[in-house]
């Protein structure tokens, strides 16, 4: 059985300098999606703290930030401290994964692993078991708006297949080119977590948008 299907509106596609009302445009969602970039993980450049706290006290969402940062082992545990309800980190730049889960969790919040479209789920399975939350990629992370890599589908297969038979205790997020269509896909290869920035911000009525999509979701889990 995979849990009832959550939707994360990602901000990065809504308007920065109105982001208390972005949130207040998506109350019905489940958690609400904060993208850090510095300009090193990936080439564009984001929001950090001080946005995360601010955030933090503008809205009742939880705050699922994910964090495209080199280094997150010395920066993630801030955002934890911040308010985030959930620190994802990616496993190609942490230093020390195991570690990471362990202080994000001691600190308050949920631990996230993200991996990128080329990162296989395979090495991680056993650092895995320490944290809460899976997030993979299914576009290259950097860019909202991109189109959703299906090849990346059988990770999250493999991922709900390990939580099935109990070995792993994970939501499974997917980030990138959600849409109504593309979130069937998803949802189907067995993702309880859906990050949707365009599809979401780009809608006439982002509200309505959160609901169509984990309409659809359920629809294809059921
Ligand atoms: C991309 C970010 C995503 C992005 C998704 O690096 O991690 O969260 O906002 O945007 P869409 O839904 O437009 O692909
Ligand atoms: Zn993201």
């Amino acid at each position: 059985m995979t849990p009832e299907p959550r939707i994360a509106p990602s901000i990065l596609s809504a308007d920065y300098a109105r982001l208390a009302e972005a949130a207040a445009a998506v109350r019905e969602a489940d958690w609400l999606h904060v993208d850090v970039m510095d300009n090193h993980f990936v080439p564009n450049l984001t929001v950090g703290l001080p946005v995360v706290e601010a955030l933090d006290r503008a809205t009742d969402l939880p705050l699922d930030c994910h964090l495209m940062i080199t280094d997150p082992d010395r920066w993630a545990l801030a955002y934890a401290e911040a308010g985030a309800h959930n620190v994802t980190v990616h496993a190609e730049a942490a230093a020390d994964p195991v570690k990471l889960a362990r202080d994000l969790r001691a600190a308050g919040a949920l631990a996230g692993l993200a991996i990128k479209p080329g990162t296989p789920l395979e090495p991680y399975l056993e650092v895995l078991t320490g944290y809460d939350l899976l997030l993979v990629m299914t576009v290259e992370p950097g860019f909202g708006g991109q189109e959703f890599l299906a090849e990346v589908l059988p990770k999250v297969r493999e991922a709900r297949r390990r939580v099935s038979s109990g070995h792993l205790t994970l939501a499974i997020e997917v980030d990138g080119g959600i849409n109504a269509d593309t979130i069937v896909a998803a949802a189907e290869a067995g993702a309880d977590v859906f990050v949707a920035g365009s599809a979401v911000y780009a809608a006439d009525d982002p509200g309505r948008a959160v609901r169509d999509l984990r309409e659809q979701a359920h629809k294809a889990q059921a």
